[in-house]
């Protein structure tokens, strides 16, 4: 049973997508064990709540420095002892001693094809902002592995959707968690727990099913 640390930082749909999909079986062997969030009022904690999985709160604001912090958050990980780390939602740049102690053992969910609108200051609703200022036709989400860079590890899974006339940031965001992010972050999780992605170099290469 793959064990899944779950990070966030807001809303949570992500999360739910994925507790979802552990609950109707499109994501096989496979548990979430804890949630963690750095903002102690997202509304992601109140869903662990419900799910009946253990919430914890590792705020910066809680720190006096950043390193403190980013030691913290590394705590709060291992203490959960995940054979994935999940960054769903989680705005915040992974430190890098967290990347150092899960080489290719941590994922997240980017809603933009990369490497179009990723990055630095590339974020939630700006994402969106951005892509539809540029006047892009298509956008969608990306699941990758977390390297040391900004969005910058092997893809694993990425999905486009349609932009289309009129669309606000918040009509494109809704749009593509719907038909992209809440699709292939599950897909993701579960081809790591049958052990059906392969990391070489940048690319991943997915293993056909047993
Ligand atoms: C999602 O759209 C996710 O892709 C994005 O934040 C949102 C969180 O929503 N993540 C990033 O922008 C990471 N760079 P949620 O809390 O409802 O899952």
């Amino acid at each position: 049973m793959l064990r899944l640390v779950v990070c966030v930082s807001g809303g949570g749909t992500n999360l739910q997508a994925i507790i979802d999909a552990i609950a109707d079986g499109r994501i096989r062997n496979a548990r979430i064990v804890r949630v963690i969030s750095n903002n102690p009022g997202a509304y992601a904690l109140e869903r662990a709540k419900k799910a009946g999985i253990e919430g914890v709160c590792v705020s910066p604001k809680s720190f006096e420095t950043r390193d403190l912090f980013n030691d913290a958050l590394l705590e709060a990980i291992k203490e959960a002892d995940p054979g994935l780390v999940v960054l769903a939602g989680f705005l915040v740049a992974i430190p890098p001693q967290v990347v150092k102690a899960y080489p290719g053992q941590i994922i997240n969910i980017h809603p933009a094809l990369i490497p179009s609108f990723c990055g630095k200051g590339y974020y939630g609703l700006k994402v969106h902002e951005r892509a539809l200022e540029r006047g892009v036709k298509v956008s969608g989400a990306t699941c990758h592995f977390v390297d040391e860079g900004l969005d910058s590890g092997p893809i694993i899974l990425q999905k486009a959707v349609e932009v289309k006339d009129g669309d606000t940031p918040e009509v494109l965001q809704r749009r593509i968690m719907e038909e992209a992010e809440w699709v292939i972050m599950p897909r993701a999780i579960d081809l790591i727990a049958q052990g059906r992605v392969v990391i070489e170099g940048r690319n991943t290469r997915i293993l056909p099913e047993k």
